[in-house]
């Protein structure tokens, strides 16, 4: 038989167990563990998170292999996310990882959770479309704990052009959910609110920041003044209101967004443009990247709604890649809750 790399990938950097396996580069299997203890808390608690990775690692790795039809003997390596994450709910994944690696006699391969979401396009699926863009390339990369402008110029050199000073979108979005009462997290709820929604209703003070940086806690108080002001002449504004709010406060999210990587993209001349994270999902940004794009003559690329979110198979990927240049990881390696670089 032909030999093959066969990757087992984990993932537990917050609130999501899951493990994937991929066979050169093609993915046979992603199975992921959402976890529904935090629900009542608005939030993620890193000690229940931590408690129920340990809980779902076993049975989520198990599944993974028999979806992929693979022996735990087949693998060649098992990559892992070392961070940027919660430390205890990484641990797990870092450990199991060491384990199965010591009594499998394979080698271990730390992955940078960030360059996951920015490789999720990459991930190679049996009878379909492998569309991903062409180094070097722009990518936004969006979530709960980062705003960030990439420049990818391989699969393992990155420069960061452009982030946050302070909050992240995500969090954005999910503050706005809250104060409004609408739940955690926030991105989902509010990107189906907003779809009913006059995005042009009302408006909201965008930040000046020099450069490629972003900002996005200025914008989060601008909410909160409006709201409360508004509720203090009608109790029930925001109840009257909700779609248009959640529709106006997304595109003054996405307006921010855009800014800076039309920006990034006249300043370096990059046409591939490629979005990633978990507001990636969001169906405002989707459109307007798209939009955008066929207005700029960018080589626009999305990333399958279910490699948007956290996943393993986005690790699994990045750790090959690792993998055929040649990195191991050694087994004293411990995860860290931040990661400056990739
Ligand atoms: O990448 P991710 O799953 O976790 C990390 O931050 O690592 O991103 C989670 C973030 C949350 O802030 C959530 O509200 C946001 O992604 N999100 C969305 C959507 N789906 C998830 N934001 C806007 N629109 C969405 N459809």
């Amino acid at each position: 038989m032909e030999h093959s790399d066969i990757i087992l990938g984990i993932e537990s950097s917050c609130d999501d167990t899951s493990a994937a396996v991929i066979r050169d580069g093609y993915l046979l299997s992603n199975v992921i563990a959402s976890q529904q203890v935090h629900k009542d808390f608005g939030g993620v608690v890193p000690e229940l998170a931590s408690r129920a990775h340990e809980q779902n690692i076993v049975p989520v790795v198990s599944q993974a292999l028999a979806k992929a039809g693979v022996k735990a003997s087949d693998l060649t390596a098992i990559a892992f996310t070392r961070g940027p994450g919660l430390l205890g709910s990484l641990l797990v994944g870092t450990s199991f990882a060491k384990a199965l690696s010591v009594s499998l006699g394979i080698p271990i391969i730390m992955v940078n959770h960030l360059q996951g979401h920015i490789l999720a396009g990459f991930i190679k699926q049996y009878g379909q479309e492998n569309r991903h863009p062409e180094f070097p390339f722009l990518c936004l990369l969006v979530s709960g704990g980062n705003s960030q402008i990439v420049k990818v110029n391989s699969p393992l050199d990155y420069e960061i052009l452009g982030q946050t000073i302070d909050d992240a979108v995500g969090e954005a979005f999910d503050k706005c959910s809250k104060m409004m009462g609408l739940g955690y997290p926030g991105g989902p709820v509010i990107d189906r609110l907003a779809k009913l929604g006059d995005p042009e209703r009302f408006k909201f003070a965008k930040p000046h920041i020099p450069g490629l940086d972003y900002s996005f806690s200025g914008i989060k108080t601008s909410l909160l003044y409006f709201v409360r002001d508004e509720m203090a002449k009608d109790p029930e504004f925001m109840e009257k209101n909700k779609e248009d709010i959640c529709a106006s406060f997304q595109k003054a999210l996405i307006d921010i967004l855009m800014d800076k990587l039309i920006k990034a993209a006249k300043q370096t001349g990059i046409r591939e443009i490629t979005i990633g994270g978990g507001v990636s999902a969001n169906s405002g940004l989707r459109d307007r990247i798209t939009a955008e794009g066929k207005k700029r003559c960018w080589n626009t690329y999305l990333p399958e709604f279910k490699f948007t979110t956290d996943n393993a198979a986005m690790i699994a990927i990045s750790g090959y890649y690792h993998y055929l240049h040649g990195e191991r990881t050694p087994l004293d390696v411990a995860p860290v809750s931040r990661m400056a670089d990739f």
